[in-house]
C-alpha cells in the first residue's frame, strides 16, 4: 500500500507518472507496430523471456504517443522529473539513463568551453576524464588529502580549493567528488561558498550520495550545501535499475539553455523506459519511505562495522576520522574494511571472501575492502559479511590461491608505500587523447606524454591520464597494482606491457 504524501512536499510524491502511463499502454492491449523488436516479449529468446517475466518486456516500449520523449518532455516525464527535483532539493532534475558517466559528461560539457580551466581534484572518476576529453577543458588539479594508512585519498579541503582559486586565476569552474567512494564526505557549504565568491559555478560529483537528501544522519546533500549542479548515481545507493541517475541543478550561474542542448547530444534516441521507469519509482519510494528505510539501513551498518572492529586485525574507519583534513564527514552506510594488518591485500581478501564465503565486496584496492549497505541490505545478508570477514582473519594466509611471493611488497606491508604524485601536464586531455600517437613498452616510457587513461578498477581513478608526462613513480606503482592483481581500465593493452604515446 502506498502511504500518504510526504509532509513539506508541494507536489503529490504518492504518484510515480510515468510509472503509470507504461502501465496503462500495457493495459490498453494496443497491438504494437513500433520498437523494441521483440513487442513486449513475444519474440524473445525463450530462456530470457521465462527468467525475466514477461512484465518487465510489456513496458520494454519506446516513445512513441502517450509515453512522452525523453530529449523534449511535455507530458509524464515533465511531471516525473518535477517531483523528483522537489525531494532532491533542486530547481530541475534531468534523468540520466548513462549513469553518471553521463552526468559528468554532461556537467563540464554544460559549463565550459575549450581551453577553460577547471579546478577538479585528482580522485576524480574516470568519467571526469572523458568530460575533460570532451569539453577541451584545461584540468587544474587539486591534491586530495592523502590518508597513508588507509592508503586512500579522501575529498579536497576548503582551503585547497581556494589556495588552487588563488593560484591559477581564470578558472571558470570548480568540480569536486563527494562523498568519496569510502563514503568520505567533503565540506560542501564551505566549498560552495568560496567557488561563488570567486564567482563560478561548484559541480558535484555525488555519484555515491543519492541517499543523502533524505535522513538526517547522512552528510548534507550537494543541493542543500547550495552547489549550481551535481549527479546522483541513484542506481549504485537507491533502488532504481542499473545505468540510472540524476542530474540535479539550482540558481543561474550554469546555463540551463546550455545543459540541456549537451543532454540532447548525449542521450540516445530510444532510451530504456524501464530504466526511465524505476527512476519514477526510486524517488517515489524515497519520498514515501526514505527516512524509514535509512534509518534501518544505517542501523544495521553500524552495528556492522562494530562488529567487525572487534575482530582482531580488522579496522572499519568511522566517528574517529572526522575533522581530519579531507574528512567532513562520513556516510555510515559504507564499510571500509581495512585487512592490511592480516597481510592480505583487499584484493585477496575480496576473492576469499567470494569463493568461500559467498560474499561479494563492491570494491577492493591494496589495503581494503568496501561494502555497501543500502535499503536492500538485509540483517542475515550483513551476518554473512561479518563472518565471512571473521572467518578470514582466523585463516592463515593460504598459500594455494594467491601468490604470495612478492606481491606484499615490503613497502605496501610496513605502510609506507605512496600514491603517484601528479605528474606535469603538457598536453591539454583532449589533444593528448586525439594527436597522432603510437605505442612504446610501458617499463620505459618514462618522459614520453601519455595518450590514454589508466585507471585501476575499482576503484576507477585514473593514475595517468592523456596530455600528462609519465613518470618512473608511476611507472613503479602501476607495476605495483598490477602485481597485486588489480584489473587496469583505459590501457589499449590489458596487460600494460605498452603504452599509448604521444608520438
Ligand atoms: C565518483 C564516481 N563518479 C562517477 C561514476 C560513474 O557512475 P556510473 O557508474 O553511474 O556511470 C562512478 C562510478 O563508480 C564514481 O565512483
Amino acid at each position: 500500500m502506498i502511504p500518504d504524501q510526504t509532509p513539506g512536499t508541494a507536489l503529490d510524491q504518492t504518484r510515480a507518472p510515468y510509472f503509470q502511463v507504461l502501465l496503462d499502454y500495457v493495459d490498453s492491449g494496443v497491438i504494437p507496430f513500433h520498437t523494441p523488436g521483440h513487442k513486449q516479449g513475444i519474440g524473445m529468446e525463450r530462456a530470457f523471456r521465462d527468467f525475466v517475466g514477461e512484465n518487465v518486456l510489456a513496458i520494454d516500449l519506446t516513445q512513441i504517443r502517450g509515453l512522452d520523449d525523453l530529449l523534449q518532455p511535455e507530458e509524464a516525464l515533465v511531471e516525473a522529473q518535477e517531483l523528483a527535483a522537489e525531494v532532491f532539493g533542486a530547481e530541475q532534475s534531468f534523468f540520466l539513463i548513462n549513469g553518471s558517466t553521463s552526468g559528468n559528461q554532461c556537467m563540464m560539457m554544460a559549463a565550459l568551453n575549450p581551453g577553460d580551466k577547471l579546478a577538479l581534484p585528482r580522485n576524480s572518476h574516470k568519467s571526469a576524464m572523458g568530460g575533460l576529453i570532451m569539453s577541451g577543458a584545461d584540468p587544474v588539479w587539486m591534491q586530495p588529502e592523502v590518508d597513508e594508512a588507509l592508503h586512500m585519498d579522501h575529498t579536497v579541503t576548503p582551503q585547497t580549493v581556494r589556495a588552487t582559486l588563488e593560484r591559477e586565476p581564470g578558472i571558470k569552474a570548480v568540480y569536486v567528488v563527494s562523498p568519496t567512494y569510502y563514503g568520505v564526505a567533503a565540506d560542501l557549504e564551505a566549498i560552495t561558498a568560496i567557488a561563488h565568491e570567486y564567482n563560478v559555478p561548484l559541480l558535484v560529483d555525488e555519484a555515491w550520495g543519492p541517499h543523502f537528501h533524505f535522513h538526517p544522519a547522512l552528510p548534507l546533500s550537494a543541493m542543500q550545501a547550495g552547489a549550481d549542479i551535481c549527479i546522483n548515481s541513484t542506481h549504485k545507493m537507491l533502488g532504481s535499475l542499473s545505468q540510472t541517475a540524476m542530474l540535479h541543478v539550482q540558481g543561474n550561474r550554469i546555463r540551463i539553455d546550455r545543459l540541456k542542448a549537451v543532454y540532447k547530444l548525449f542521450l540516445s534516441t530510444s532510451p530504456n523506459l524501464v530504466l526511465v521507469a524505476s527512476l519514477d519509482v526510486a524517488r517515489r519510494q524515497m519520498a514515501l519511505d526514505g527516512a524509514a528505510l535509512l534509518s534501518r539501513t544505517i542501523e544495521i551498518a553500524n552495528d556492522a562495522r562494530a562488529r567487525l572492529n572487534e575482530i582482531p586485525g580488522i579496522y572499519c574507519f568511522g566517528e574517529e576520522l572526522e575533522g581530519r583534513p579531507g574528512v567532513y564527514d562520513l556516510d555510515p552506510t559504507k564499510i571500509t574494511i581495512t585487512v592490511k594488518d592480516l597481510g592480505y591485500t583487499g584484493y585477496e581478501a575480496e576473492e576469499i571472501l567470494r569463493r568461500r564465503y559467498n560474499v561479494q565486496v563492491e570494491l577492493a584496492d591494496l589495503f581494503n575492502m568496501v561494502a555497501l549497505y543500502t535499503i536492500g541490505t538485509t540483517t542475515e545478508a550483513s551476518d554473512a559479511l561479518v563472518y565471512g570477514v571473521s572467518e578470514l582473519a582466523r585463516e592463515n594466509r593460504p598459500v594455494d590461491i594467491f601468490s604470495p611471493s612478492g606481491v606484499l611488497d615490503r613497502r605496501i606491508k610496513s605502510g609506507t608505500y605512496h600514491l603517484p604524485k601528479i605528474p606535469p601536464i603538457r598536453l591539454l586531455p583532449r589533444e593528448a587523447f586525439l594527436a597522432d600517437t603510437e605505442f612504446v613498452p610501458f617499463k620505459t616510457s618514462a618522459g614520453r606524454i601519455c595518450a590514454e587513461v589508466i585507471t585501476p578498477y575499482p576503484p576507477g581513478i585514473p593514475v595517468i591520464s592523456p596530455g600528462e608526462e609519465i613518470s618512473p613513480e608511476i611507472i613503479d606503482y602501476l607495476a605495483l597494482e598490477k602485481k597485486a592483481g588489480v584489473k587496469m581500465q583505459g590501457p589499449y593493452d590489458d596487460d600494460l606491457r605498452f603504452i599509448r604515446v604521444v608520438r
